[in-house]
């Protein structure tokens, strides 16, 4: 697994607001939409680009173009959702895809409750989409879900990571190179509640209110 620590002020200022208690839900939700572009720069370093030939009005010259299959972008139900509109401002061309995946507060584990994906993923880059790498688990069921289908690439972009779930995600992913963890911070733990610490709380609660 690749890890790559979005280092820039731009993105330590928002999410020092993102993590202030006294942040309201309207400037959460648009102070992580701005966030995720930033993310989305870094975590789209790799995507697969083609040489094309355009004619400016001075001359013809090569540039790049992205390749097909079109990258597909994968918000995890709820607070992923909250992502999306960052990511596919930079990758409008994306098809976007939807995974419910929902921890049990008692075993932690994921559990898959929605699914709204192609059946084939054959070699597609799949970005997956979640605020909080906590303890990993539903990480890693959503990558092992989109590997099983043929995905070739997958880079999760998230916001907050513990130390425990990188681990987690890192011994179930092994060696592999096409798994990219893109995030803004790396905190301290996670607490006895699987709550990363100093972390913000609630992601899903913080954007769309406790439901
Ligand atoms: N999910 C959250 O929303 N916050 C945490 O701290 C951990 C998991």
């Amino acid at each position: 697994m690749r890890l790559h620590v979005a280092d820039h002020p731009l993105v330590a200022h928002k999410l020092t607001i993102l993590r202030d208690e006294r942040t309201d839900s309207p400037t959460f939700r648009r102070l992580v939409d701005e966030l995720v572009t930033l993310l989305a720069y870094e975590a789209t370093r790799d995507v697969q680009v083609e040489p094309h030939e355009v004619r400016t009005p001075v001359t013809t010259t090569t540039g790049v173009r992205m390749t097909s299959p079109r990258p597909l972008v994968v918000p995890i139900l709820r607070a992923g959702l909250g992502m999306l509109d960052g990511m596919t401002r930079l990758l409008p061309t994306a098809e976007v895809g939807f995974l419910g995946l929902q921890r049990d507060e008692k075993t932690f584990q994921a559990v898959t409750y929605a699914n709204r994906l192609p059946e084939d993923l054959t070699g597609r880059h799949v970005f997956l989409l979640d605020p909080m790498l906590a303890t990993g688990g539903t990480l890693v069921a959503a990558i092992d879900y989109v590997f099983a289908r043929g995905a070739r690439e997958v880079t999760a972009v998230c916001l907050l990571a513990a130390p425990e779930g990188l681990r987690v995600v890192d011994d179930a992913v092994g060696d592999r190179v096409d798994v990219q963890v893109v995030v803004a911070a790396v905190d301290e733990r996670l607490n006895e509640k699987a709550y990363i610490v100093p972390g913000l709380g609630d992601a899903g609660d913080r954007l769309y209110g406790v439901v």
